[in-house]
């Protein structure tokens, strides 16, 4: 399974993403938890004391190609090596890593960025597992980032601003042949929220979390939901998606 979470800032993606990767790894899957916001968030909802995970500057060479400067993993290094040998893991095994925080005086995280993208594009289809957070907004989450997902999981609040930033989205998804694209209903504190959201999205809805102070909770005290409630609600919804989409992905 291959999906990345995207959304308006502060829709949820680093909780539920966290969450989803380390409920996937329980049932048995390798799987990748990739941040790509530069920004800390999926290492917390992780469980991850770490908040900084890059590649290494060794792990990515620069190269020269009709005059232009370019980057590739370093020679040798697949990308599965690159995960086995740079990420950190989780309590139930999930492999994180993040896009490392830009460094040198103009912030100039290139070699970050394009490293990261061999590195999708080397690891083998098969085998491994990916949860994507991807930074919030509508620019770059097809073309770029989210290069390697099959399926987007579109976190919408159901606030007017979130539920506009997720129809936006799902358009875009359609203009850039995004391969599947389904939303989840977070902070839903009321029974038609989630309808709502999926109606005014226009896209099939995958579940819902509901509203839940836990998860604000836990983000006080920098531990992840998971480990501070793990039969509370946000768990048991994430359990919940987890199990449909894989029921999903198998019938596809
Ligand atoms: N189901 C929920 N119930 C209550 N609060 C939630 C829920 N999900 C997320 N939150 C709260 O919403 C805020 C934003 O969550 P989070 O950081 O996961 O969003 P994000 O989409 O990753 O944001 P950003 O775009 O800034 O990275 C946090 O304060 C978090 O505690
Ligand atoms: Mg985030």
């Amino acid at each position: 399974m291959r999906v990345a979470f995207v959304g308006k800032g502060g829709a949820g993606k680093s909780s539920l993403s966290g969450t989803f990767a380390r409920v996937l790894a329980g049932t048995g899957e390798r799987v990748l938890a990739l941040d790509s916001d530069p920004m800390p968030g999926m290492a917390f909802s992780l469980g991850l004391p770490q908040s900084d995970v890059g590649l290494p500057d060794e792990a990515v060479e620069e190269y020269e190609e009709e005059g232009r400067r370019r980057y590739r993993l370093r020679a040798g290094l697949t990308g599965s090596d690159a995960v086995e040998q740079y990420a950190v893991r989780s309590a139930e095994g999930v492999y994180f890593l993040q896009l490392g925080k830009a460094r040198g005086g103009r912030w100039n995280n290139s070699r970050q960025h394009f490293g990261f993208q061999r590195l999708m594009d080397d690891l083998p289809d098969s085998g491994w597992s990916i949860v994507g957070d991807l930074p919030g907004g509508t620019r770059q989450p097809f073309a770029t980032w989210g290069r390697y997902a099959e399926t987007y999981l579109v976190v919408v609040e159901p606030t007017p601003a979130s539920l506009l930033t997720g129809r936006r989205l799902a358009r875009l998804a359609g203009m850039q042949g995004a391969p599947r694209v389904l939303v989840i209903a977070n902070k839903v504190r009321e029974p038609q929220d989630a309808e709502q959201v999926s109606a005014r999205t226009g896209l099939p809805l995958l579940g819902a979390v509901p509203f839940d102070p836990a998860v604000g909770e836990a983000d006080r005290l920098g531990l992840a939901v998971l480990d501070h409630d793990p039969q509370g609600p946000t768990a048991t919804a994430v359990r919940s998606l987890v199990a449909t989409l894989q029921k999903e992905t198998e019938r596809v």
